[in-house]
C-alpha cells in the first residue's frame, strides 16, 4: 500500500497541489474534504441539526456512502446514489462541515472508506488526519501551511464565502483526530510558491524516498 499524505488547513493549497503531484507520479488523487462534504450536504438536505451528534448518527445511519476513484484517476463520492456537485462547496455546506467532521462517528466511516480506497492502488491523498490518524504508518506525509490572511485571500479570489479561520479553529480544536502536523511530516509553506513549485519540492522531496515520477 502507498499513500502519500497531504496535510493542511483550509486554502493552503492541498486540492491542487494534491492533483499536480497524483498526475506526475501516476497515482490517483483522493481528496478526503469531499467525503465530509457530501456527509455535511446529507445532514442539511434532511434537515438535521448538525450541532447535535445525535442526528448526524441517525442521518448516518440511513444513508448509502459510495466512493470510489473515477476514470480521470480522482475520487468520487455518492451519498444515497447523488454526487451533489458544485452544492459540495456552497455557503451552507462550508459552514457547517467542520462541525459534522467533529462527530466522532462520521470520522470513523470515513476513515474506513478511505483506507478501502487505498487497498485498491497507490494514491495520493489529502485532508486534515491523513498522515496522523488514517495512514500514521505511511513514511510519505506532507504538511502545506500559508498565513491566514494569504489563505483567505486565496478563497476570495475564487468567488466564494468560505471562512477559513473558523473553519480552521474548529478542525484543529475538536477533540477527534483535530488537525495537526504530525511528527514525521515534510512541512512546505505555500504562502509565496506557485502550485507548481510545491509540487516540484514534493516531488523531489519523494524522489530521495525512493517515490520515482512517472
Ligand atoms: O479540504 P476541505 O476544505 O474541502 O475540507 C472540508 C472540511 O472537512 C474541513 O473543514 C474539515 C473536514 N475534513 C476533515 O475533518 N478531515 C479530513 N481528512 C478532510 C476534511
Amino acid at each position: 500500500m502507498t499513500v502519500i499524505a497531504i496535510d493542511g488547513p483550509a486554502a493552503s493549497g492541498k486540492s491542487s497541489v494534491s492533483r499536480r503531484v497524483a498526475a506526475r507520479l501516476g497515482f490517483a488523487c483522493v481528496n478526503s474534504g469531499t467525503l465530509y462534504r457530501a456527509v455535511t450536504r446529507e445532514v442539511l438536505r434532511q434537515g438535521a441539526d448538525t450541532s447535535s451528534p445525535e442526528s448526524i448518527a441517525a442521518v448516518l445511519a440511513g444513508a448509502e456512502i459510495a466512493c470510489g476513484i473515477g476514470d480521470g484517476g480522482e475520487s468520487f463520492v455518492r451519498v444515497n446514489g447523488d454526487d451533489a456537485g458544485a452544492e459540495l462547496s456552497d455557503a451552507q455546506v462550508n459552514s457547517h462541515v467542520s462541525l459534522v467532521a467533529a462527530v466522532p462517528a462520521v470520522r470513523e466511516l470515513i476513515s474506513h472508506l478511505l483506507r478501502a480506497l487505498a487497498r485498491e492502488r497507490p494514491l495520493v491523498m489529502e485532508g486534515r488526519d491523513i498522515g496522523t490518524e488514517v495512514f500514521p504508518d505511511t513514511p510519505y506525509k506532507f504538511y502545506l501551511d500559508a498565513s491566514p490572511e494569504i489563505r483567505q485571500a486565496r478563497r476570495d479570489a475564487e468567488g466564494g464565502t468560505d471562512r477559513v479561520a473558523a473553519r480552521d479553529r474548529l478542525d484543529s480544536t475538536r477533540k477527534t483526530a483535530p488537525l495537526r502536523t504530525a511528527a514525521d511530516a515534510h512541512v512546505v509553506d505555500t504562502s509565496h510558491l506557485t502550485l507548481d513549485g510545491v509540487a516540484d519540492a514534493i516531488v523531489e522531496k519523494l524522489r530521495t524516498l525512493g517515490i520515482v515520477p512517472k
